[in-house]
């Protein structure tokens, strides 16, 4: 029941309209029997959006494309992760100040935990964009070692001297190995021009044993049907959605995130 002490939590990007994060956060509140709300805002102008949050006492916002970085402008207080990453996907409003988060790095590595360990594992990141620079400072902070294979040579280069990592062009080196193969790149997404395509030459995906794609439509993209089709261990994109979203519920209610009703909302949804 909605009533002048519903707690207010949303999110802004552009688009947001297919947003499954209303969904997962909304379920969990009801589990929870906690009176708040979580809304999809579109929002293009983040000066805009930004100015009234405090004053309308709204509690948290997750913060999606293309607003991770400029957000930062608005925050007052920067969380270390985040601020390496130079992206945040969460804010906190306490006490009339916005506290800023990164939790996707988070959402990967626990993602990647349920089936693997990381530390002393060699892991191969397809793609030098932002969600890539996120898992990767996952993946070093745990104690995993990388290589960044990207189309663009340069920002392969540039994301791989944060880490210590090598870097190739993509499918220009056919003989890496390694233990995990992550996919942070769009190839393969539904509605896409790569639709049906898979992000690496079909045999280089056997080098490999755990097998992560971030894209989540469809749920079994080309690479994770090919992977399981190898035998091979294989994590969806949902995984890493749903714990970026179990730490963010995490951080505004300090409670224990009801993680199988979240897991739940999002598995029926797709
Ligand atoms: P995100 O924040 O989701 O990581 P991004 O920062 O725009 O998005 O990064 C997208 C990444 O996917 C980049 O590494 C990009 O490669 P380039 O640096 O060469 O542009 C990669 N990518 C996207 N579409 C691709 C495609 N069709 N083929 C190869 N790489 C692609």
């Amino acid at each position: 029941m909605i009533n002048a002490k519903t707690e207010l939590y949303g999110i802004i990007g552009h688009p947001v309209s297919h947003s499954l994060s209303p969904l997962m956060h909304n379920s969990a509140f009801k589990a929870l029997g906690i009176n708040a709300v979580y809304l999809a805002f579109d929002v293009t102008n983040l000066n805009n959006a930004i100015t009234g949050i405090k004053e309308l006492g709204i509690k948290g916002l997750s913060v999606t494309i293309p607003h991770k970085e400029k957000i930062m402008e608005f925050v007052d207080i920067i969380d270390d992760s985040a601020r390496e990453i130079g992206a945040v996907n969460t804010l906190l409003i306490r006490e009339n100040k916005i506290f800023g988060y990164n939790t996707d790095w988070l959402g990967a590595v626990l993602a990647l935990q349920e089936k693997t360990e990381l530390s002393g594992k060699k892991a191969v990141v397809i793609g030098a964009g932002g969600s890539s620079k996120a898992i990767c400072h996952g993946l070093n902070k745990h104690g995993a070692s990388i290589h960044i294979i990207n189309r663009s040579i340069e920002k392969a280069r540039e994301l791989a001297s944060n880490f210590n990592a090598g870097f190739s062009g993509l499918n220009e080196d056919k003989d890496i190995y390694g233990d995990i193969l992550i996919n942070t790149t769009s190839i393969g997404m539904t509605g896409t021009d790569t639709q049906g395509q898979l992000p690496v030459d079909d045999k280089f995906i056997q080098n490999f044993k755990v097998i992560m794609d971030i894209v989540y439509s469809p749920l079994q993209t080309p690479l994770l049907k090919s992977a399981h089709e190898k035998g091979l261990s294989t994590i969806d994109g949902l995984r890493m959605l749903l714990f970026q979203g179990v730490k963010q519920f995490e951080l505004w209610t300090e409670k224990l995130p009801p993680l199988e009703v979240m897991q739940k909302s999002l598995y029926n949804k797709l």
